[in-house]
């Protein structure tokens, strides 16, 4: 990945997606998580904060170190046992069955192979288990998806492989999840093209 990948990506996206606006929507979308949970794209720990007290505890998912490293002040200040328990979505280390609920906020923008990533969290969650989901992606309006298509090339090159374009509730459903609560909108402060965000839960059958 080399010294951007590694070291200052990382920071610029903990200083990205730190910000104040978006603490509403980390709020929302780890609302009801409890029991054991797999978060995937763990980043800096962002929702560290937001994880409800009926959480048991949580397996983090990361492959960056500079981002696990950035998220130890966080970890000390929460009461929720967090470890970092992989370093890819995409073949999670975990049994079947293994947990309650699982949590993804924008990463399925990134993760190279997502229905791969989206196959794993269903293979570990238990029946009835619910993902979490808080992603941008392919927006609803033809008028952005043609800027969206424009700078998905750029933006894959400086964001780490992110991509403007997924159609998130496509992929959940072709991965066999049952949508369960689902919010489309345009984040406020985001230019159009990278706040198409879709905020729900997902149900594994
Ligand atoms: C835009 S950041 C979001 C981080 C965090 N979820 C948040 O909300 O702040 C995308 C994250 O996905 C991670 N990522 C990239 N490839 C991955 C993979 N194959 N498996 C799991 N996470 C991955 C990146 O390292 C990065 O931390």
């Amino acid at each position: 990945m080399g010294f951007y990948g590694e070291r200052v990506l990382p920071r610029i996206l903990n200083a990205a997606c730190g910000t104040k606006t978006v603490e509403p929507l980390r709020h929302r979308v780890c609302g009801g998580l409890a029991g054991d949970v797999v978060e995937i794209g763990f980043g800096s720990g962002l929702n560290v904060p937001f994880y409800p007290a009926a959480v048991t505890r949580v397996a983090a998912v990361e492959p960056s170190d500079a981002g696990w490293n950035l998220a130890a002040r966080r970890l000390r200040a929460t009461a929720v046992p967090v470890q970092r328990s992989g370093l890819d979505g995409q073949s999670l280390p975990f049994a079947d069955n293994s947990y309650d609920a699982a949590l993804s906020t924008w990463t399925l923008c990134t993760i190279p192979d997502v229905a791969a990533a989206l196959a794993e969290v269903r293979r570990v969650l238990r029946p009835g288990g619910t993902l979490h989901f808080l992603e941008h992606g392919q927006a609803p309006d033809e008028r952005v998806r043609r800027w969206q298509r424009r700078l998905d090339p750029l933006e894959q090159r400086i964001a780490g492989g992110c991509h403007f374009t997924r159609p998130i509730v496509d992929l959940l459903t072709t991965a066999g999840f049952t949508i369960e609560e689902l919010d489309v909108f345009y984040e406020k402060g985001a230019p159009k093209f990278a706040g198409a965000d879709s905020l729900g839960t997902a149900m594994s059958p």
